[in-house]
């Protein structure tokens, strides 16, 4: 049987500290589908089509990883692409009591659906999408905690949007 796992998030922007996660996890299973999905009580910065453009340019060595997105509930995107697993990353106590909720409640709305938490890397504990942006809105630096090839463009669209006081 394939073993097939769904990472989820809204990867605003998607950080070094996802993409270790998304390396390890396609090492572990046969397909991994890295799901850019809504959180409701989030504002997004970055559009669904740029995170998942970014998301897909990180990841192209890794053939069985498939970057996707879906507007409803995660479980019914899992039941939609025969997944089983939900793969989330964990840095700190401090993320536990939120990811456990979720992960009572995917298994309460469908029983099939168990979540693998895998500890962050070491050098990512204290990194966040969050945390960039707002290092990103002061315009400080970025090298280490995004992909290279990201940190311009993300250091002008925090400024112009999150500081429109700064010219
Ligand atoms: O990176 P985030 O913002 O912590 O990811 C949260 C996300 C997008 C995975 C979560 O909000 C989610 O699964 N959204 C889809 C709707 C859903 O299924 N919610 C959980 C059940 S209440």
């Amino acid at each position: 049987m394939k073993r097939i796992a769904v990472y989820p998030g809204s990867f605003d922007p998607v950080t070094n500290g996802h993409i270790d996660i998304i390396r390890r996890s396609s090492r572990t299973f046969d397909k991994v589908y890295v799901a850019v999905l809504v959180n409701s009580s989030k504002k997004p910065l970055f559009s669904i089509e740029q995170r998942m453009e970014w998301i897909r340019k990180v990841t192209q060595g890794l053939d069985n990883v498939e970057v996707d997105t879906f507007s409803g509930l995660l479980v019914d995107y899992m039941r939609e692409k025969g997944a089983g697993i939900i793969i989330k990353g964990l840095r700190a106590v401090s993320d536990f009591e939120y990811e456990f909720q979720m992960a009572l409640m995917n298994h309460k709305l469908s029983k099939d659906i168990e979540t693998l938490f895998m500890m962050t890397s070491a050098k990512y504990q204290y990194l966040s999408s969050s945390i960039v942006k707002e290092v990103a809105r002061h315009g400080g630096c970025l090298d280490g905690l995004v992909p290279d090839e990201m940190k311009e463009e993300i250091l002008k669209k925090a400024q112009q949007v999150l500081n429109p006081d700064v010219k």
